[in-house]
């Protein structure tokens, strides 16, 4: 099926994710297989991130989170840290102001305390210049930690405590969330990871409790649009439970207790 077949298929589906998070895998993988440097799997990478911005808007999903450095990258060696950090002020440069056309409003997420100055103010820019876009909300994860996520959340509850805003007793899983990162914004309802590998690598742990899971085998350089839909697709077939049975609905819950 072509993407305008597979678009028209999910258009028809039932229930299109408000929220797809993706781990981006396999970049280094595609280059080597290619003798050539890992470098230049993240840079194929970048068309991949195009498609699935668009097909993520054709698709008409809300927000989309895509997992771009993990805070245990740091650990790589240099030469590809600050290839990778040259890369995002290349992309900011390139699309900012098509994202900006389109209506995309671009966060980055994450401990930026590593990131060099440059990078950091070519973010302010992609940041201030998107702001307000009203058809996609676009979070790149960058030197983020999912458990780093939990921790510096409720640091800020426990300086709110300190300072008597709040009192231990307001601690909830509501208030914890309102501290994370991704606060305000809707749990992930499909979690997309490339490469073929079965983990999750520290991503958004405590945000994907009923996240349904996607693995496939594509390298990221070489996702599409298409595959999008495909697990769309897929994800349409999916019982989403909860914790309760089939069918049940919030009127069967009352009627059990
Ligand atoms: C994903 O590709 C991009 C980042 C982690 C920044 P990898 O660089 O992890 O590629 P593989 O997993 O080595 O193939
Ligand atoms: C996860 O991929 C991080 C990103 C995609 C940015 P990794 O390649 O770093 O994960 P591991 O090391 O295979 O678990
Ligand atoms: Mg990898």
């Amino acid at each position: 099926m072509g993407s305008s077949e597979l678009l028209a298929k999910i258009k028809h589906g039932g229930n299109i994710p408000k929220h797809i998070a993706i781990i981006m895998d396999g970049n280094g993988r595609w280059a080597e297989n290619r003798k050539l440097p890992r470098t230049e799997g993240h840079r194929a990478g970048m068309k991949a991130v195009r498609e699935v911005i668009e097909g993520s808007m054709e698709a008409g999903v809300e927000v989309l989170t895509l997992f771009a450095f993990s805070k245990e990258n740091w650990k790589r060696p240099r030469l590809e840290t600050d290839a990778l950090m040259g890369l995002l002020r290349l992309y900011i440069r390139k699309e900012k102001r098509k994202l900006q056309e389109k209506g995309v409003e671009v966060h980055v997420l994450g401990d930026l305390t590593d990131v060099g100055k440059n990078t950091r103010e070519a973010i302010s820019e992609i940041v201030d210049e998107t702001s307000g876009g009203g058809n996609l909300r676009l979070n790149l994860m960058l030197s983020y930690s999912g458990r780093d996520d939990v921790v510096q959340a409720c640091r800020v509850f426990m300086e709110e405590v300190l300072q008597g805003e709040l009192e231990l007793a307001d601690l909830n899983e509501e208030v914890l969330s309102h501290r994370l990162f991704t606060s305000g914004i809707p749990d992930p309802d499909l979690l997309i990871r490339t490469s073929g590998e079965f983990r999750v690598s520290n991503f958004m742990l405590w945000q994907i409790a009923y996240t349904e899971l996607s693995i496939v085998d594509t390298l990221w350089p070489e996702f599409s649009r298409e595959q999008l839909f495909e697990v769309i697709s897929d994800y349409q077939l999916r019982d989403r439970r909860f914790g309760m049975i089939s069918g049940q609905d919030d009127l069967d819950i009352g009627r059990i207790n």
